[in-house]
């Protein structure tokens, strides 16, 4: 094999224009395409920045041309040569180069390449475990280096942007104490310490915070956190945030930074200004028009309750939801009658039962007549309510689950979702972004019996809820605010407590003893004693952001190396095993290693 001893690559192949032609140069790079015409053989080379066209003239050079012969696909090679003017009728009007080639006088092979199992092209549709167990080979598909561009791009506009605003990066440990944001650990057994272990950071939540005591004003972060849960499109049991808190501050401070960063994001990125201040809704609103805390405004098909006017009706399931504390609540799909057949009601009815709802009532309505599953069941009076609340023309359909609050909304807002996606109700070009705020600061878990928090446990309540801690916690609002892009939670954060009194209340209200709370708390609270600043801060989903911006389904699409459902990495079959004298020195016995061997 040859070396690029002796040469200098001069230009990327994606630079050279018109001006370049007379000029030698020596580009190095990828056999994209290779075409032999008899007497001439073309090559497209690519490299990061794009592809030029090489030439291989017999008559010129008959030693460069048969060397040219053996070339294939994703070879790689460097070559010398003269820029000219290319021919118009080959001009390809859409590649930047397609003006000049290069007519090769010097050619190296650098590196032969087997043929690739996955074609290197623009939005290839090979399955995606192919493209993971390759995955050095999809990154280099072209859609897929301009993701990696638009990440690295985000990730500099966040340190120019942060770094103007006043704020230091500071990097916080990973090996550390377990944080309490909700997800399982991923634990790494200390073998300095039989039978201890660090946890890997879930966030550095608590560090920052101890940043703000320590008088660093203002921090932020682009870091890896790490939690086991169950995988889905936008969650990787490793992913990265952007993560920041500032000191004296109020909600309205921390949201005015950061809406001037995602702002500058969509303006440098994309080139689209989005209008600043972003809508904000409170979260009872949100659940209550849209079932959801984080809803998609782009489109209507808004909840109405029409518990009132069902309460004393003859279908049970309607009365005794409500008589029980719950609610019933539908949505109009305005124009769905004639769409909808009664086997898509059928596949809609199934779709609700996924969220737990234990079915779905439909009102169908046309220029003659009000059809429905519970027609029966109601008086004219209480239909023709129903019908007006909802707004309800010809050609609409009423769909109507009654349950438990909860139930309801995730029904509900899963089936807004769903028949926007049927109905294509989305202009997947439009940005919709809003925060969502007034948070309850606890949720009552039916599972552990006790209220765990709904953000994480140093999250501030709002002063004017104070009172109900103790007497009424569902009712406590929080200082947190979201913020959501397109439906999807982009980032989080929230003002701290920032005493300890406070926060070893809320540690008793979440059911810790005061033992527990101050074992894996104490620094936190002793700290709070020597003089802390109010602070507060959030963090963006960083894969999230660049997903939506890429327009992209998947975060594994702009992540390197991402792992799957499984949280395995098809490439490297990590998880793997460890030999038996790791795990001694490590104290540990693995049951599952043992059987396996
Ligand atoms: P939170 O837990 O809401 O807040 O996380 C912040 C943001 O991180 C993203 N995110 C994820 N992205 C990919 N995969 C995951 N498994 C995953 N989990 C979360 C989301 C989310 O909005 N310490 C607080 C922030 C704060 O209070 O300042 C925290 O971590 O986009």
């Amino acid at each position: 094999m040859e070396t690029i001893q002796g040469l200098k690559r001069t230009h990327k192949c994606g630079e050279l224009r018109s001006s370049h032609i007379g000029s030698k140069v020596t580009v190095m790079g990828w056999v994209h395409v290779y075409r032999n015409l008899g007497g001439v053989i073309f090559v497209d080379l690519r490299d990061r920045s794009g592809i030029v066209q090489l030439v291989f003239n017999e008559e010129n050079n008959k030693e460069i041309f048969d060397k040219a012969f053996t070339l294939r696909s994703e070879y790689v090679v460097a070559v010398c040569g003269d820029v000219v003017k290319r021919g118009v009728e080959a001009t390809n009007t859409k590649n930047p180069t397609c003006e000049v080639e290069i007519i090769a006088t010097e050619l190296r092979i650098l590196s032969k390449a087997e043929t690739p199992p996955i074609y290197i092209e623009e939005d290839s549709n090979v399955r995606e475990e192919v493209r993971l167990k390759y995955r050095y080979l999809d990154l280099r598909r072209p859609d897929m280096q301009r993701i990696m561009e638009l990440r690295h791009r985000v990730c500099k506009l966040a340190r120019d942007y942060y770094d103007e605003n006043g704020f230091l990066e500071i990097e916080t440990p990973m090996l550390t104490k377990s944080t309490p944001e909700g997800a399982r650990d991923y634990l790494v057994p200390s073998r300095v310490h039989p039978g201890k272990f660090y946890a890997l950071p879930q966030s550095p939540q608590l560090y920052k915070q101890l940043l703000m005591l320590s008088g660093m004003d203002r921090y932020f972060q682009i870091v890896k956190c790490f939690r086991d849960e169950d995988l889905r499109a936008d969650r990787q049991p490793e992913f990265t945030q952007i993560d920041l808190e500032m000191s004296f501050v109020n909600i309205d401070d921390v949201i005015e930074v950061n809406e001037g960063f995602i702002k500058k994001i969509f303006k440098e990125v994309l080139n689209i200004d989005v209008p600043t201040p972003f809508k904000r809704l409170p979260y009872k609103e949100a659940m209550e028009r849209f079932g959801s805390d984080k809803p998609d405004t782009r489109f209507g098909l808004e909840l109405k309750n029409i518990s009132d006017i069902v309460s004393g009706c003859g279908f049970k399931v309607f009365s005794d939801a409500v008589a029980n504390g719950g609610s019933v609540r539908a949505i109009n799909c305005t124009g769905g009658a004639d769409k909808l057949s009664r086997r898509d009601l059928d596949s809609l009815v199934d779709f609700v039962k996924i969220y737990k709802a234990k079915g779905m009532a439909w009102i169908t309505v046309t220029e003659t007549e009000v059809k429905s599953s519970i027609a029966k069941f109601l008086t004219e009076d209480e239909m023709n309510a129903i019908l007006e609340r909802l707004n309800a023309k010809a050609g609409d359909i009423i769909m109507i689950v009654a349950d438990r609050d909860a139930v309801v909304f995730d029904a509900l807002g899963a089936l807004r979702l769903e028949l926007a996606k049927r109905f294509e109700l989305v202009d997947k070009n439009t940005f919709d972004l809003l925060w969502v705020t007034e948070f309850p600061l606890l949720e009552y878990d039916e599972e552990e019996n006790r209220y765990v928090a709904k953000h994480h446990p140093f999250t501030s309540p709002m002063d004017e809820d104070l009172e109900y801690l103790h007497t009424d916690p569902s009712k406590v609002r929080a200082k947190a605010y979201d913020i959501i892009l397109n439906g999807t939670e982009l980032g989080g954060g929230s003002i701290r407590i920032f005493n300890t009194e406070l926060q070893q209340e809320m540690f008793e209200v979440l059911g810790f003893t005061k033992e527990e709370a101050w074992e894996r708390f104490g620094f936190l609270m002793n700290a709070f004693r020597y003089g802390t600043p109010p602070h507060g801060g959030m963090a963006y989903g960083l894969d999230r952001f660049v997903m939506l911006l890429a327009g992209r389904d998947s975060i594994r699409d702009v992540i390197a190396f991402p792992k799957v459902k499984d949280a395995s990495e098809i490439m490297t079959e990590a998880p793997g095993n460890v030999d038996e004298k790791q795990l001694e020195e490590l104290y540990i016995k693995s049951e599952a290693h043992n059987t396996e061997q």
